[in-house]
């Protein structure tokens, strides 16, 4: 029998996990299928591959991250760690809870940085289509180099999507919006805050964009800060300067008219509104379709094609775990392509869902969400090698970064976790959060003199002792010191 040939779609963290499982298998002994990576970007990490372009990228096609300059980790780092490559192996020291996007994104490269799975991806390639033969029960799978610009089509026995879903921004119309004489954008294209300085700032939203880049706003000087609720508020214990009001009706001109029937006048508008799911490179018969959701429909245990089982979607979920979901995940579809994990029939896969399902139905909050997610990555590792982690104390590691995040929004960074995998405690930062304003891999894991431990130790009592007046300090404030 030929060898098998897989595709991956995309090597974002999702598409890195799929590769590092089968270089596992392959390193146990086992015999791995060809495999042949898609990424449209010049090079790997998906989301955390920040780009300073919005709207088109060099080769002229959708820019993928959404992230921004300044952007920090929004959950503790002891949530996201993977199971079979800690923060401790990679950094040598313990480092803070809630690092910035370059560090993770140092992380997530150190993984697979010195094994040979990088040659397995075409970077500057973009899937145009996937088509599948029936007859054949074959994928045709249509790229285009975009640094040639050729086309190209090969055969493949099965298709992992890791495309993401956090790319393509969902923009509603707001009546009168076109009225607004400054900048209207949508968070995929916000970049970073500092322009935002001065500005009063309306965010249409009420997750985690809103409330990242609305405390980013209010770190950075903005005149005020509006955020704008369907559904319910955030209902954080917000600093001045910050308000939650109801969705808005109409805009005016500069002026915005909110149901409540309050007024405010806008120098900026950032639509935080989410994301689709949008796979422009699949037929309809193969694309999930779904809103942003912990157990999106149609897919057996989270990443088999009901209709189409040699299909398989990493990373489709709204995500509260992360990293070690994906892993998890692949190392699961591995199994299934190596023969190791037996799929169920389709009835049973259906029943299987139906289950989940129902439950998935029945959550009620956050707390519900997070432990739903945790049994989903709980039932698979089962399925699997992957090393089985402490999941109940993930669990709780989020209920109490929730919990720090309703105590004190601006601070909640510079709390620290304890490392499930290794039982290393982090540290703390040598800068406030609120203060630290430059978010480069070089300066984190520096040590800038005034936190630096000094010869004469009666000075290091003193060093201490400021940098915790700056910290309170900046609690309620705009970050004003950058202590280097
Ligand atoms: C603004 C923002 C902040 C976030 N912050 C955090 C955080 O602090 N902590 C956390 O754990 N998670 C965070 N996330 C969640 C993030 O989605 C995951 O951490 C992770 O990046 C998802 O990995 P992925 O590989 O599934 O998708 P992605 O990271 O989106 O990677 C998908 C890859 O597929 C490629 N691709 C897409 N289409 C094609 C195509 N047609 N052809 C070829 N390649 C293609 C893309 O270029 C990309 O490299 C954040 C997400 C966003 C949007
Ligand atoms: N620092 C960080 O790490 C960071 C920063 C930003 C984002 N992220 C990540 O990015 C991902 C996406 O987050 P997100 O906040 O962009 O998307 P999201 O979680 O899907 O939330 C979308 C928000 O838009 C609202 N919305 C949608 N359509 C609307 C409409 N027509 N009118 C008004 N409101 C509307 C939703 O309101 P309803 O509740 O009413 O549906 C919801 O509040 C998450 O994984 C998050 O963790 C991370």
């Amino acid at each position: 029998m030929s060898r098998q040939r897989i595709a991956i779609i995309g090597a974002g963290p999702s598409g890195i996990a799929a590769l590092r499982a089968f270089e596992s298998a392959q390193r146990a002994g086992a015999k791995i299928p060809e495999i042949v990576t898609y990424e449209k970007q010049d090079d790997w990490g998906g989301q955390w591959n920040y780009d300073w372009r919005s709207g088109t990228d060099r080769y002229g096609e959708p820019v993928h991250s959404s992230m921004y300059r300044n952007l920090w980790s929004n959950g503790p780092k002891e949530a996201l760690e993977f199971a079979e490559y800690t923060f401790d192996q990679h950094f040598g020291r313990p480092i803070s809870s809630y690092p910035p996007r370059e560090v993770l994104w140092d992380y997530i490269d150190g993984r697979v940085r010195r094994s040979k799975v990088k040659n397995k991806v075409q970077f500057s390639t973009a899937v145009r289509w996937v088509d599948y033969d029936r007859d054949q029960d074959t994928f045709t799978v249509t790229v285009e180099n975009l640094r040639s610009g050729k086309t190209t089509s090969s055969e493949f026995d099965r298709v992992i999507v890791a495309s993401g879903h956090f790319s393509f921004p969902n923009v509603p119309d707001f009546e009168g919006i076109e009225t607004f004489p400054g900048s209207v954008r949508h968070a995929h294209d916000f970049r970073g805050a500092e322009a935002l300085d001065g500005k009063r700032v309306l965010l249409i939203g009420a997750s985690y964009s809103a409330e990242d880049i609305g405390v980013q706003a209010h770190k950075m000087g903005a005149a005020s800060v509006t955020m704008s609720y369907r559904t319910s508020p955030m209902g954080y214990d917000w600093p001045d300067g910050i308000e939650e009001l109801p969705l808005l009706d109409r805009f005016e001109g500069q002026t915005v008219h909110f149901s409540n029937g309050e007024t405010r006048e806008f120098d900026a508008v950032i639509l935080c509104t989410g994301y689709l799911h949008k796979y422009p490179f699949l037929p309809a018969e193969l694309a999930l379709q779904s809103p942003n959701n912990i157990y999106p429909a149609g897919l057996y245990r989270g990443v088999v094609w009901q209709k189409n089982p040699r299909l398989y979607y990493l990373g489709a979920q709204d995500q509260w775990f992360t990293f070690n979901m994906f892993d998890a995940q692949a190392w699961y579809v591995r199994d299934l392509i190596l023969g190791r994990a037996a799929l169920p029939a389709a009835e049973q896969r259906a029943a299987h869902m139906r289950t989940w399902r129902n439950r998935f139905q029945e959550l009620d909050g956050d707390a519900d969400d997070v432990r739903f997610q945790g049994d989903y990555i709980r039932d698979l590792i089962e399925a699997t090698d992957y090393p089985m982690f402490d999941i109940d104390e993930v669990v709780q590691i989020f209920l109490d970064w929730k919990e720090d995040k309703v105590k004190n929004i601006l601070t909640y960074r510079d709390k620290n976790h304890r490392s499930v995998m290794t039982g290393t405690m982090a540290t703390t930062h040598h800068t406030p959060w609120l203060e630290e304003l430059d978010d480069s891999l070089e300066r984190y894991l520096s040590t800038p003199a005034a936190a630096a431990a000094p010869t004469d130790s009666d000075q290091a009592t003193e060093t201490v002792v400021i940098s915790e007046e700056i910290s309170v300090n900046g609690v309620d404030g705009h970050a004003r010191v950058n202590v280097r």
